[in-house]
């Protein structure tokens, strides 16, 4: 008889876990914590691999929980101030090189458990304690409730509900929709926003340089979600190309006529 799945055997249609997945859990907390906001000096990250570890392993991948994530989620808990939360959706670099500059800023994968997990890739199997890394299972495996993708729902929740003040949302004003209803921001983050904590979503729809204008703040996909915002008691603004996300997007194209008049 052959074991469950031969070696080699590509049982899952998606990448297997990230090789070294432990070693660049651990490291990654480590930099996190001792580097890039030692206010978290005190985080044990053994016991945060440990749980990471302890959420997925033994378990059938394709039957993933946000229960499963919660002791993971309790150690590596933080607070993001208030006003400092930035959301994205199809902006993930252009998100990443503004909260880079404004350092006072939080994407998820500015806070300990998104910058442990992101790019990553990960998952088990019910039948055996090891880390799976031939395959792990996707949408396309008809597996929506991968540890991965319960994951990032999972944070992407907390994320939301954790939020407070003014908070913030990068999209992309080059593809047909900038809001997307599908999208974890969309489907999770907007409707996890408490409305006696959040007072307002501010937009900023941003256009690649040189690339088509074909969402704005005006469009249908924004009035959507304004829509769904201030049904939810929360003030709802807006801005095209929001000038200081604009100059580092003019950093990489400085001669565009866009660049070089009238910003
Ligand atoms: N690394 C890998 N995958 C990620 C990451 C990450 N850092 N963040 C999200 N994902 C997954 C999610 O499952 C998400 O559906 O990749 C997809 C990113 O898709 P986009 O359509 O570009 O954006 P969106 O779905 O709106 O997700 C981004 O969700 O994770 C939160 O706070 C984050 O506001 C952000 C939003």
């Amino acid at each position: 008889m052959w074991p469950r799945s031969p070696p080699n055997h590509k049982e899952w249609q998606g990448s297997g876990t990230t090789a070294h997945f432990g070693d660049i859990v651990l490291g990654r907390c480590y930099t996190y914590t001792q580097i890039v906001r030692p206010e978290l000096r005190d985080k044990d990250c053994q016991k945060i691999q440990e749980a990471f570890l302890k959420s997925f392993l033994s378990k059938d991948p394709c039957d993933a929980t946000e229960q499963d994530y919660q002791p993971l989620i309790e150690l590596a808990n933080q607070t993001v101030p208030c006003n400092k939360t930035v959301f994205w959706s199809k902006t993930k670099e252009l998100a990443h090189q503004y909260t880079r500059v404004q350092q006072a800023l939080f994407t998820l994968e500015n806070t300990l458990l998104g910058y442990i997990a992101d790019d990553l890739s990960w998952c088990g199997d019910s039948g055996s304690s090891e880390i799976n890394y031939q395959s792990c299972p996707t949408r396309r495996d008809n597996c929506s409730s991968n540890p991965v993708s319960v994951f990032w729902n999972t944070v992407s929740k907390r994320f939301a509900e954790d939020a407070c003040g003014v908070v913030h949302v990068v999209l992309n004003g080059s593809l047909n929709e900038a809001f997307d209803r599908r999208s974890t921001f969309g489907r999770v983050e907007i409707h996890n926003l408490h409305p006696k904590k959040v007072h307002t979503l501010q937009a900023w729809v941003m256009h690649d340089i040189g690339g088509v204008r074909s969402d704005s703040c005006s469009s249908s996909s924004i009035r959507d979600l304004k829509s769904i915002i201030s049904e939810r008691n929360i003030t709802f603004t807006c801005q095209n190309n929001y000038r200081p996300v604009r100059f580092l997007q003019c950093v990489k194209n400085p001669e565009h006529p866009s660049c070089t008049s009238g910003i």
